[in-house]
């Protein structure tokens, strides 16, 4: 049996995420989707909601082993903890290579494990988590970009606040 790790801070997940998990689960027996944080960002979603979507996401796949699980810590103690025999990440285009590699390079020095980075269906390859909150954020169109259960919860996201309650007279 072999896992692999795919970690992300899934702020929501998109169809981005969606494929690069799929693909994996074809060349792992398992793999994990890590609902992490990077300390040097700030999330639109709690890490609680980020990995509710996450899971929601799965299950509605409908593929059979691929599961999401928090990770609070260092990514290569969560790899030991699931007996994982490699990372997995995606690649949209040169710069996420040059976020990716220190980071591949880290892990590996910290505890052997490689990571495997599979490129982005050319399709998909624009579908970043930050612009799709964006284009939410301005009202326009995301229900190709990710879940129709994502999307509704990025509209209810940027839903006008609503009319506060008259001041009651005394
Ligand atoms: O969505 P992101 O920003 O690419 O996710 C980054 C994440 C959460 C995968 C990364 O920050 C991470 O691995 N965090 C866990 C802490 C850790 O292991 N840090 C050292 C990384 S070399």
């Amino acid at each position: 049996m072999t896992t692999a790790v795919y970690p992300g801070s899934f702020d929501p997940i998109t169809l981005g995420h969606l494929d690069v998990a799929r693909r994996a689960r074809g060349l792992f027996d398992e793999v994990i989707l890590a609902v992490g944080a990077n300390s040097s960002k700030s999330y639109l979603f709690d890490s609680r909601q980020r990995l509710d979507l996450a899971r929601l996401a799965l299950q509605e796949a409908g593929v059979g082993g691929l599961r999401a699980e928090p990770m609070d810590g260092l990514l290569v103690d969560f790899c030991a903890e699931h007996g994982a025999a490699a990372i997995v990440k995606g690649l949209r285009g040169g710069a996420d290579f040059d976020v990716e590699q220190p980071m591949a390079l880290m892990n590996r020095h910290l505890s052997g494990v490689e990571t495997v980075f599979l490129l982005a269906d050319p399709a998909l390859a624009h579908v970043a988590s930050s612009l799709v909150k964006d284009v939410a954020r301005h009202a326009g169109r995301i229900d190709d970009l990710v879940p129709a259960h994502v999307a509704a919860a990025l509209a209810s996201r940027a839903a006008p606040a609503s009319t506060p309650a008259p001041t009651k007279e005394i």
